[in-house]
């Protein structure tokens, strides 16, 4: 199947379904709950990472790539959860943390006990000659980027926390170890990879102080160089099989970049995550503030990667939620009185928009953000470390709680809500985090009698069987109204107007005449409306999409 007919699922392990009751989900509790994926019909699921792992930041400080962590389960119970996926046409996708590795792995250990080899395998520098840290860089998770190395005067470099050191892209045997990761787990019957935070591997040789009011990542991230170390991957792992579908978490990037890193021309990567439609609720580009998001800022970013990205032959991931993103529901919809319809509406600007969508765990019973009480519920270093931040910068203990509360990443990395019973039916032990209303939104109920769920599973038809949707070309429309944010896709001689409404209040949106009298079909609709006509009010958060076809015209673009 042409990767753009599929819908991707993505399962954070911890979190899904604890089999063996510690507390912490495990693939064999995924194995378990293999029916209920089944059901929603998605063709990959991408998988956070399970190998072993300190779990400093849960799993993605890796200590050895070619292991499960045996907390979650074995490689026994990893080859059985791809055999059982695929008996379902289920493929599966790994995380790739490729820019570091966790401190402990025997890189790493080899380095601190002396060996020149593997300090070349990591970005260790000398301090500046008055004494000082090499750069003035910052840790995307608070504090300097450098940590000493071990009892030498040099330092290690960690963009992300202290225990993720930064591994030395310019080294060509680190390459080929990376390389070689892949093609281990192409032979596990892998057919897709998720690459970590890939466009910051490109450090050059020197580095430099970030300049007065520069920041520190614009010396980093976007390089020229990552261009030729994903074209060299692809050569040397995945590209060999050509249905492999790959996608790269790209930190602040550019449309020309991942035009760039996605236009298979380039025999780089499949797809892009980016995230700057996430960062429409951030004050002055700020994650740890509280604002209300800004509806014409998001309407205008996602117009712009639609277009460029279409323009550029590129290909978009296309998402709203993942495990470093508070629920969508809560930031862009109304988790209260309208949590059903501003589900539906979210779903709906995603799965029809041009690229591969991808379905967070939970998104699909219409999740919300637990409600938590106080830092202590709060487990995620980055939280914990912003939580300090706040109080140090003068806020008080409810300001500071405030904001993590409405950011923190693990307000995503709550456990699955399977049931209306104790700990959410996800354990009988205490969950290591802890869910909280599980008694109104948890799958056992949203299969009886709710309408989140099997709105998915329509939009998922529709990319399978629509050529409109899995392929059709992206025009932007209405692109100055408050409430509404609307588009056309294109297809040979039809269109699809998608009208979906962010707002609790009802809005009218005016049909052009030149489409008032083309052959007009509700191809999905959160309101159940029937009739296509010229002055169309919206209800609250209400989403339609109408599929337009132009008789006259036969295959040709109306
Ligand atoms: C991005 C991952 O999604 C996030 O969870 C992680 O903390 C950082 N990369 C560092 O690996």
């Amino acid at each position: 199947m042409d990767f753009r007919n599929k819908v991707i699922y993505q399962i954070y392990p911890k979190s899904f379904y604890d089999s063996d009751h510690d507390g912490i989900g495990d693939l064999r509790g995924i194995i378990e709950k293999i029916p209920y994926i089944v059901k929603l019909n998605v063709n990959m699921i991408w998988f956070n990472p399970f190998f072993v792992s300190p779990q400093k930041d849960n799993g993605y400080d890796v200590a050895d790539y070619r292991a499960v962590d045996p907390r979650l389960g074995t490689m026994e119970d990893f080859e059985e959860l791809v055999a059982k996926l695929k008996a379902h046409q289920i493929d599966v996708m790994l995380d790739m943390v490729f820019n570091h590795t966790s401190t402990k792995h025997e890189w790493f250990q080899k380095a601190l006990n002396g060996s020149k080899k593997y300090q070349d395998y990591y970005i260790i520098k000398e301090p500046k000659p008055n004494g000082g840290l090499p750069t003035n860089w910052t840790s995307k998770f608070g504090g300097p980027a450098w940590e000493k190395f071990g009892s030498t005067d040099r330092y290690y470099l960690h963009l992300y926390d202290k225990s993720q050191a930064d591994l030395n892209w310019r080294n060509p045997e680190v390459r080929n170890e990376l390389y070689s990761i892949i093609n281990f787990w192409m032979t596990k019957g892998v057919k897709g990879f998720r690459f970590d935070v890939i466009n910051v591997t490109g450090k050059d040789a020197r580095l430099v102080d970030a300049k007065p009011g520069e920041e520190s990542k614009s010396l980093y991230t976007d390089k020229p160089v990552v261009h030729d170390y994903l074209q060299e991957m692809n050569r040397e792992s995945f590209g060999k099989a050509a249905d492999t579908v790959t996608v790269g978490e790209m930190s602040s990037t550019s449309i020309e970049n991942s035009v760039g890193y996605t236009n298979p021309d380039n025999h780089e990567l499949t797809m892009v995550f980016s995230f700057h439609h996430l960062k429409v609720d951030y004050q002055n580009g700020e994650k740890w503030t509280k604002t209300k998001f800004d509806f014409m800022k998001l309407k205008r970013i996602l117009d712009n990667w639609q277009s460029g990205m279409a323009k550029g032959n590129g290909w978009n991931a296309l998402f709203w939620n993942n495990h470093d993103q508070p629920r969508a529901i809560n930031r862009f919809g109304d988790p209260g009185e309208y949590r059903v319809k501003s589900a539906q509406m979210l779903a709906t600007v995603i799965h029809l928009l041009r690229g591969t969508p991808y379905i967070y765990m939970g998104e699909e019973i219409g999740m919300t953000d637990p409600d938590y009480h106080g830092i202590g519920d709060y487990d995620d270093i980055e939280a914990i470390n912003a939580y300090h931040a706040l109080l140090k910068k003068g806020l008080s203990e409810n300001e500071a709680f405030d904001i993590v509360h409405a950011k923190a990443r693990d307000n995503s990395r709550t456990p699955m809500q399977w049931a209306d019973k104790e700990n959410a039916g996800f354990s009988s032990h205490q969950p290591w985090l802890k869910p909280t209303n599980y008694r109104q939104i948890n799958v056992e109920k949203e299969l009886n009698e709710g309408s989140i769920f099997n709105y998915y599973q329509k939009l998922i038809q529709l990319r399978k069987n629509d050529p409109i949707v899995s392929h059709g070309g992206y025009e932007s429309l209405l692109m100055d109204h408050p409430d509404v944010f609307a588009y056309f896709r294109t297809y040979q001689n039809q269109k699809l107007l998608v009208l979906n409404n962010f707002f609790k209040r009802n809005t009218a949106v005016t049909v052009p005449d030149q489409y008032l009298s083309l052959d007009s079909r509700v191809l999905i609709s959160n309101y159940d409306r029937q009739t296509f006509e010229k002055s169309i009010i919206l209800k609250p958060y209400e989403a339609i999409a109408f599929l337009l076809i132009d008789r006259e015209s036969g295959e040709q673009h109306v």
